[in-house]
């Protein structure tokens, strides 16, 4: 094992940065040359590589985004997009490459690992839906993200005594919504993992107003629908002023929080780590704070199981 390469792909999250930091500085303590590969799957197809040393990633454990940059790239699901992939890969003499991302990128990287190139799998997105591990990088400071805007848009709606639909991302997780509401005291929080009905957000709404509550916050995950749906709904059903705020991008930058950082730093050391270890075609992650790796196969069948115990208690204490 001579030659490392890292890479960032899909969308980005806080502390991917601290990942590459580890991955950069764990690989050259080991004696390997390191590079890194810019905007994820497409920078490899192009050959778009550069050399990193320790300096390369100075002052970075602190930073939102990637300094690798990243992309979507859909000429790498094709035969010839991987093809010319592993070209490149061939030409700088990689025998092995960190991956950085969520399951799109962890696909890419299990068809990598088919074709004979050393993989491992660094899980780095805010939406938290990668089953095999109890948490994903970026996460904790989408949910902190999210958990600030409720206090801010809580003041102005009881000021104004409405209610106020705040829509957050996850795809079709409803992690980011289910621990933000829990921590931010939402009155209600919607997810796709549990089916709701309009008219039980509206009873809700009419017991709090009539035991004198000034204001009700609703979290809607965004894999449930629009918000801006849901408030024509309230309103039509039940003439309460509701207002949207819909945070989109907010959630997806920032300066990582001590647990993202942490997470990131002990999550990409491993990674490296498994490579020199001879492993390939393994995911690494977190479960019961011990840090762990996992088949790439097994890891993408896992079904996530949604934390019912905790959306139960937030229902209760929002009584
Ligand atoms: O996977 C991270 C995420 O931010 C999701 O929460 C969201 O649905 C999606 O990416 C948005 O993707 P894009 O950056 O392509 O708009």
């Amino acid at each position: 094992m001579k030659n490392i390469a890292v890479l960032t792909s899909g969308g980005d999250s806080p502390g991917m940065n601290a990942a590459i930091r580890a991955v950069v500085r764990t690989s050259i303590y080991n004696g390997l040359n390191v590079y890194g590969i810019k905007r994820g799957y497409n920078g490899l197809i192009h050959g778009d590589v550069m050399e990193m040393n320790l300096s390369s990633v100075a002052d970075i454990i602190h930073r939102g985004g990637t300094i690798l940059r990243t992309a979507r790239c859909e000429e790498f699901q094709t035969e010839d997009g991987l093809q010319k992939a592993i070209n490149i890969i061939d030409i700088f003499d990689f025998d092995g490459i960190v991956v950085i991302g969520g399951d799109g990128t962890f696909k890419g990287a299990r068809e990598l690992c088919k074709r004979g190139v050393r993989c491992i799998g660094v899980p780095g997105t805010i939406d938290n839906d990668l089953a095999y591990t109890d948490y994903t990088i970026g996460f904790d400071t989408a949910v902190n993200t999210v958990l600030d805007a409720i206090n801010k848009i809580r003041d102005t709606t009881t000021s104004h005594e409405r209610i106020s639909i705040i829509e957050v991302m996850g795809r079709n997780s409803g992690d980011i919504a289910l621990y933000a509401g829990l921590a931010g005291g939402a009155e209600s929080i919607i997810v796709p993992e549990v089916d709701y009905t309009c008219d039980d957000v509206c009873k809700k709404l009419l017991q709090g107003k009539n035991r004198g509550k000034l204001h009700s916050i609703i979290l809607l995950a965004e894999g449930v629908g629009k918000a801006t749906e849901l408030a024509e709904e309230i309103h039509s059903k039940i003439g309460m002023e509701v207002r949207v705020t819909i945070l989109g991008y907010l959630q997806r930058g920032g300066s990582p929080t001590a647990f993202d950082r942490i997470l990131a730093s002990r999550l990409g050391s491993k990674a490296v780590e498994a490579l020199l270890d001879g492993e390939s075609g393994r995911v690494v992650g977190i479960r019961d704070n011990k840090i762990i790796d996992e088949d790439i196969d097994k890891a993408l069948e896992m079904k996530k199981n949604f934390n019912m115990d905790m959306y139960k208690l937030a229902k209760i204490l929002s009584i």
